[in-house]
């Protein structure tokens, strides 16, 4: 209640302590069971100075995928050596920046970036060291849109079909790109061990073939993200320890069989690094009572600071804040404030007694909801809050309605009124030259 009447709602959230302790157990459970690990935090999760400061300061590198999150990593002070540059539609501004930057690594998604990086590295005297990123053929039980392991997808080099390995011959013959290692993501919110398993077993088979087939040896094996987290009650995720007790037995036993080296382990954890620390705080703006069908409870928030519900039918458990020693009383469920249907943010909940005015708390939002929010409806993007210690500071300030038209330009021919009225009565000719030619005549 407090932080809604500091800085007003809608409002992101984020504990501190939270954040330090995943990444905390992600270096703990996997550096006590694999001699080389390195665990970068997957930035798209959410991205904004003061996290990246303190994923960092937590000595976990940077996973960012674009111009914008390389920018705001550099900013808050990262070590370039520390940054693993992912994406599959890499500009060549983007790469100049990063290879400007001296970033340690680009995750290349296809033929035509290696192509560019060698091309632009060459330019700037430089050897770029760059991992592969593969699509092993491997469906994660997830969500239909962020399963991205199999081959039909957007993302990495096939390896069934032959293109990872004509990807591994060709990075070779590069002069000035450097083979690394080699990447792997099977998809998100996974809750089981299986998939990341199955996932090292045919990387590691991959690498036996590309060994002998190029003499290529994988220093580094990136496994990518996609550690579940609890975003209800019902969600029940491994934890670090659970995933590391898997991961780290299997990798040394694979590598062993296939009379490989030991690769370094490579992590890309997003959500189960700030998924849970972030909460949204909202006002509630009206309680709209259909009877027989359903109770809609609107806020002053929705799709445009939090899409998942929208786009992946994603679940969420709230609390009324200001009444959360209170039982629920009744069933609503939680509308947004944009001109959309689909603008939900959570469905058949319970909850005491709702009124507006209410300060209703959604959990589990500290992952894709900052980072993939909109100004949908011009509404602004809320500001964020970071708690420690009973202690809270401004992370991100709430846009203003200045910030909305700053970027707006408005051409010179449109800036007189009579000149405007005059262009479009010339359109309006130009559109509805029928009815503006009987207008004429009468
Ligand atoms: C390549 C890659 N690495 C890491 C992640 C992070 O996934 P998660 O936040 O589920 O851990 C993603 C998510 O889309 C990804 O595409």
């Amino acid at each position: 209640m407090a932080l809604a009447r500091r800085y007003g709602t809608p409002l992101y959230v984020v504990d501190e302590m939270a954040v330090r302790n995943a990444c905390r157990a992600h270096r703990r459970e996997f550096e006590s069971r694999y001699p080389r690990v390195r665990i970068l935090y997957a930035s798209k999760a959410l991205m904004t100075k003061a996290i990246a400061m303190i994923v960092a300061e937590e000595g976990l590198s940077l996973d960012v995928c674009s111009g914008g999150e390389l920018y705001t990593a550099l900013s808050a002070g990262c070590p370039p050596d520390r940054i693993y540059f992912h994406g599959n539609s890499k500009t060549l501004s983007e790469i100049d920046f990063a290879l400007s930057a001296g970033i340690c690594r680009f995750v290349v998604d296809n033929m035509d970036e290696l192509r560019l990086i060698d091309l632009l590295a060459n330019a700037k005297g430089l050897v770029a060291d760059v991992i592969l990123r593969l699509t092993p053929g491997i469906e994660a039980h997830t969500h239909e849109y962020i399963k991205t392991g199999q081959i039909d997808s957007k993302f990495g080099i096939a390896i069934p079909n032959g293109d990872a390995l004509r990807a591994v011959k060709y990075a070779k013959e590069l002069r000035n790109v450097k083979l690394t290692g080699l990447h792997c993501h099977v998809g998100s919110q996974i809750f089981e061990t299986e998939p990341f398993l199955h996932a090292i077993e045919v990387m590691m088979d991959f690498a036996r073939e590309a060994c002998d087939a190029t003499g290529f040896i994988m220093e580094e094996l990136d496994i990518g993200g996609g550690l579940g987290v609890r975003y209800t009650g019902g969600d029940d995720p491994l934890s670090v320890a659970d995933l590391a007790e898997a991961i780290a037995p299997a990798l040394l036993k694979a590598a062993e069989e296939r009379c490989l080296p030991l690769p370094t382990l490579l992590m890309e954890p997003g959500r189960a690094i700030v998924g849970e620390a972030g909460t949204t705080l909202y006002t509630v703006n009206a309680v709209k009572h259909i009877e027989g069908v359903r109770t809609y409870v609107t806020v002053d928030g929705g799709m445009a600071d939090n899409p998942r519900v929208a786009l992946y039918q994603a679940e969420y458990d709230a609390v009324l804040a200001n009444k959360a020693d209170r039982p629920p009383t009744c069933e609503v469920s939680i509308a947004g404030n944009c001109c959309e249907s689909g603008d939900m943010l959570a469905w058949d909940i319970a909850l005491p007694d709702v009124e507006v005015g209410d300060i209703l708390a959604i959990f589990c939002t500290g992952a894709y909801n900052y980072s993939m929010a909109s100004n949908y409806n011009r509404h602004l993007r809320p500001a964020m809050a970071l708690v420690k210690d009973g202690w809270s500071d401004l992370i991100v300030e709430r846009e203003t309605y200045e910030d909305h038209v700053r970027k707006d330009v408005v051409p010179d021919r449109l800036k007189s009124s009579h000149r405007s009225a005059a262009v479009s009565a010339e359109s309006a000719m130009l559109v509805y030259p029928r009815a503006s030619g009987a207008n004429a005549s009468e």
